[in-house]
């Protein structure tokens, strides 16, 4: 069984993903992850992001092994390792080069101890549109930009980050600007992927109503 789940940042993809994975014993492909293991890359090796040629050729080399080890670094899930992934995720050659490396992951579903699993849930901006566009089923989760910009403040505080409210909110707006008028595989749900608004739900009600679409399909 194949599940993907798209929306723009702090929507509450991640969140559901991770749950549905476990409550249906499925592998999780959250897809952000190679595009922060590429911007991260060209920051520790100081290559300049805004050089397609430059972030082609590291999304060329990239592997999963690499991915999992570059993700272990404390940059790749903080404000900068999001603003940079959001660069290069808007070259169409990086967005070429990193594809099968995500879809072959539906070929041999792994668990992260290695075990392999049945299905895969994935999570991104275009799992459904390009990447998985013949999954079993696909969700399209969004949410206000200040409910998005809240929820990713909470979280960066929970981590002892120093940043403003404001600065997060204007963060979201560019990252949904870029990620939504890119020319390649710009964010929009798929013809057939079920919108879920999450702005006044709990993540426990986004939760039980995908478990009871999930359930009914
Ligand atoms: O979900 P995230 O914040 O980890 O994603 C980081 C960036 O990668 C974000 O700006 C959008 C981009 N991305 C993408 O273009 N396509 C995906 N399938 C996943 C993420």
């Amino acid at each position: 069984m194949i599940i993907t789940i798209d929306g723009p940042a702090s929507a509450g993809k991640g969140t559901l993903a991770a749950a549905l994975a476990g409550h249906y014993n499925l592998a999780y492909f959250d897809t952000g992850m190679v595009y922060r293991a590429v911007g991260l890359d060209m920051m520790l090796n100081r290559l300049d992001i805004y050089q397609e040629n430059l972030a082609e050729e590291v999304a060329r080399k990239l592997t999963f092994e690499k991915m999992m080890s570059l993700s272990r670094n404390p940059e790749f899930r903080g404000p900068q390792g999001g603003k940079n992934a959001s660069v290069v995720s808007a070259y169409p050659s990086v967005r070429a080069a990193l594809l099968k490396m995500q879809q072959d992951f539906a070929l041999e579903p792994k668990f992260s101890d290695g075990r392999p699993a049945a299905g895969v849930v994935y999570d991104g901006r275009d799992t459904g549109t390009v990447v998985c566009p013949d999954a079993d089923i696909k969700f399209f989760i969004t949410a206000s930009p200040e409910v998005r910009a809240e929820r990713r403040y909470k979280e960066f505080l929970a981590k002892g980050l120093n940043i403003s409210y404001d600065e997060v909110l204007q963060d979201i707006l560019a990252r949904d600007e870029r990620d939504s008028t890119r020319s390649a595989a710009p964010l929009k749900p798929a013809p057939d992927a079920l919108i879920l608004d999450t702005s006044l739900l709990s993540a426990a009600e986004v939760f039980a109503k995908a478990c009871e679409i999930i359930d009914s399909h």
